[in-house]
């Protein structure tokens, strides 16, 4: 939930470290810190609030050392302050250490250093760290610095439960970093005679395009021109280093006002980009997965589990994967489902999707149904991620790194590939007729030049939005998908604008819900689906009628269709078939959102409250 980065090289290290926190802030943004070496001593600052605080701090321009450490925070154990800011040093000042993740037993921890006399300044978790090194170190007679500085974490480590991705710096070794990981993200970068840290990727992908991804429970020595690695008996090993591809531009703003904006403009590419080579003469391929006809014949049920908007994107698609593979599909939120004991087994698929692939509940979700017996497929935006770790299958959405907090590219790249997973069980199991999916195949080929179409809609979006940014509530109706489309709409309004939404079947209104529509209430109809228009329409009437103000969302052929004039705005998306409707729909709906917070002023992608992958539960 929060960010990292470290330095260790030749350069200054603070522009470098902040550098790295502003890109990372979208993980956690109520405090920041950072903390250096020199001259003998390991220099901490740190305050409350945005990393941009850190910036005016003098001590910090005034630092010249190459070797250092940072942290952006959300807080989990104890309130947003500067005391409670990371790093969290050592009584003695010895070592210093930026923490994600979470101690479950600190406060035992806690309890037996202070019996050996340790203080405690922070209501942090993450304080019995520095201390715990400390304690180990000082006891550690046989080894020499930099090796009692490897056994004094791993000593500290063993004590940890619960998920840790730390960064500790030590003053007796001020050429040496050492950072390890267990279920929360870290990643090396390799440079020339210097190398970096980063909790995410895109904060050191400007230095760097090769990575060490940590595994869980791996230790790295780092210094400047060397990385050792050690497994958790500490015995040395080799480890083989990736390339990323993606550029360090496709992770910044490229003159867009914010990340939110610039990734749903990035939905045309990230839609082709998914699709890729997927798909060759009718076939959709996915080599990564050995699926038999014979095991997919036994299974009884498929179950995707995910959370948000990830979630949003397994409904999009549960009957789309039914239509094609004909077993049954259940669509579960995951901090439910894990706690639900819930009925699976070896004739269970689950299917866990995840853009960060960090998601606490979602790989608790995972490991559940692996000790079950169930076969696990892991759908994520980020190679390597812990879920693809943990899954015995990963397939992965080529929609480039996700920076805002709500999540819109990922989405509509999600449901894009579970629409081909589907066709691909569909082909296993040999369900499917060769005409209906290259019908569905052509349409999903012309999806980018239909999301291009849509953006065209921005203006007249823009123009709702200044209607509606002053409302208290607004309601996004639908019937079938639509009704998807309309919780997913929802949840972007929430989260970004602060405005009190619900996404509802259009059907139930009238079954409690309607009682708060009077004369003003904003609703958004959804209507794609030829079949069920006339139902939506006639749920419509009645709340118009009950003086509400209503905006229909309407694909071309059902607005040539209808009367629209009982409506006060319309937005108009081009048809498609119906398993991808969600996809040309949502797009509206998130510039809907987008706006509508922009002119309540408010930091769109930095919402408050919420931070980019939720690694607690
Ligand atoms: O990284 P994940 O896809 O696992 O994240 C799941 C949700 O936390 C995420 O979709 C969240 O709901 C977004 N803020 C929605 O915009």
């Amino acid at each position: 939930m929060c960010g990292i980065v470290g330095y260790i090289g030749s350069q200054k290290a603070s522009p470098i470290l902040l550098a790295g926190l502003t890109k990372l802030e979208y993980r956690g943004y109520d405090s920041a810190g950072i903390a250096i070496i020199e001259d003998g001593k390991i220099d901490v600052q740190k305050d409350q609030g945005r990393v941009s605080n850190l910036y005016k701090i003098k001590e910090i321009e005034n630092l010249n050392g190459t070797i250092g450490i940072a942290h952006t925070r959300w807080a989990t154990h104890g309130t947003p302050s500067k005391e409670n800011a990371h790093p969290q040093t050592s009584n003695n000042g010895d070592f210093a250490v930026v923490h994600n993740g979470i101690i479950e037993n600190y406060v035992e921890l806690r309890k037996e250093l202070e019996e050996k006399g340790y203080k405690f300044f922070s209501s942090t978790d993450t304080e019995v760290i520095p201390n715990l090194i400390d304690y180990f170190y000082k006891n550690d007679n046989k080894n020499q610095k930099e090796l009692k500085f490897v056994n004094a974490v791993k000593n500290a480590t063993d004590k940890l439960v619960g998920s840790f991705a730390i960064e500790v710096l030590s003053k007796e070794n001020p050429d040496n970093m050492i950072v390890v990981r267990k279920d929360s993200p870290l990643v090396i970068g390799k440079g020339y005679g210097e190398n970096y840290i980063a909790s995410d990727i895109p904060a050191i992908l400007s230095y760097t395009k090769d990575f060490y991804l940590l595994e869980n429970l791996e230790f790295a020595l780092l210094s400047r021109d060397n990385i050792r690695f050690f497994d958790k008996n500490l015995k040395e090993f080799n480890k083989k280093s990736d390339t990323i591809t993606w550029n360090a531009m496709a992770a910044d703003k490229n003159g867009y006002e914010d990340y939110m904006l610039k990734e749903i403009y990035e939905q045309p590419t990230a839609i082709r980009e998914t699709i890729g080579t997927r798909v060759n003469t009718g076939i959709c391929k996915f080599d990564e997965l050995n699926f038999t006809k014979e095991y997919l014949q036994n299974l009884k049920q498929i179950y995707i589990v995910a959370c948000g908007t990830a979630m949003h994107a397994g409904l999009a698609v549960k009957s789309t994967i039914e239509r094609f593979s004909k077993i049954r599909t259940e669509v579960d939120i995951a901090s439910e489902f894990r706690y639900r004991d819930p009925l699976i087994d070896d004739k269970t698929l689950c299917i866990f999707i995840s853009q960060s692939g960090e998601t606490a509940d979602t790989i608790a979700a995972l490991k559940l149904s692996k000790e079950k017996g169930a076969k696990t497929l892991a759908i994520s935006n980020v190679i390597g991620s812990s879920i693809t770790r943990e899954a015995d299958y990963s397939i992965y959405t080529h929609a480039g790194p996700e920076i805002a907090v709500a999540s819109t590219k990922a989405y509509t790249s999600q449901i894009t590939l579970l629409t081909l997973l589907a066709i691909y069980l569909g082909q296993v199991l040999g369900n499917v007729k060769e005409q209906e999916v290259s019908k569905l195949v052509n349409e999903m080929l012309e999806l980018p030049i239909k999301v291009e179409e849509v953006l065209k809609t921005t203006e007249k979006v823009k123009k709702i939005a200044k209607k509606l940014y002053q409302e208290k509530d607004v309601f996004y109706l639908g019937r079938g998908v639509d009704y998807t489309t309309a919780e997913e709409a929802s949840l972007k309004l929430k989260e970004i604008s602060y405005i009190h939404s619900e996404g509802y079947p259009a059907g139930e209104l009238k079954h409690g819900t309607i009682a708060l529509i009077e004369k003003g209430v904003n609703v958004i109809g959804i209507m794609t689906n030829k079949n069920l228009v006339k139902k939506t329409i006639s749920n419509m009437e009645e709340i118009i009628t009950r003086g509400a103000v209503t905006t229909a969302v309407l694909s071309e052929s059902i607005y040539k269709d209808i009367n629209t004039t009982i409506f006060d705005n319309l937005i108009i998306v081009p048809d498609t078939d119906e398993s991808l409707s969600s996809i040309v729909t949502i797009v509206p709906l998130q510039l809907l959102a987008y706006y509508i917070a922009k002119e309540k002023g408010l930091d769109v992608d930095k919402p408050r409250n919420l931070a980019k992958s939720v690694t607690v539960e």
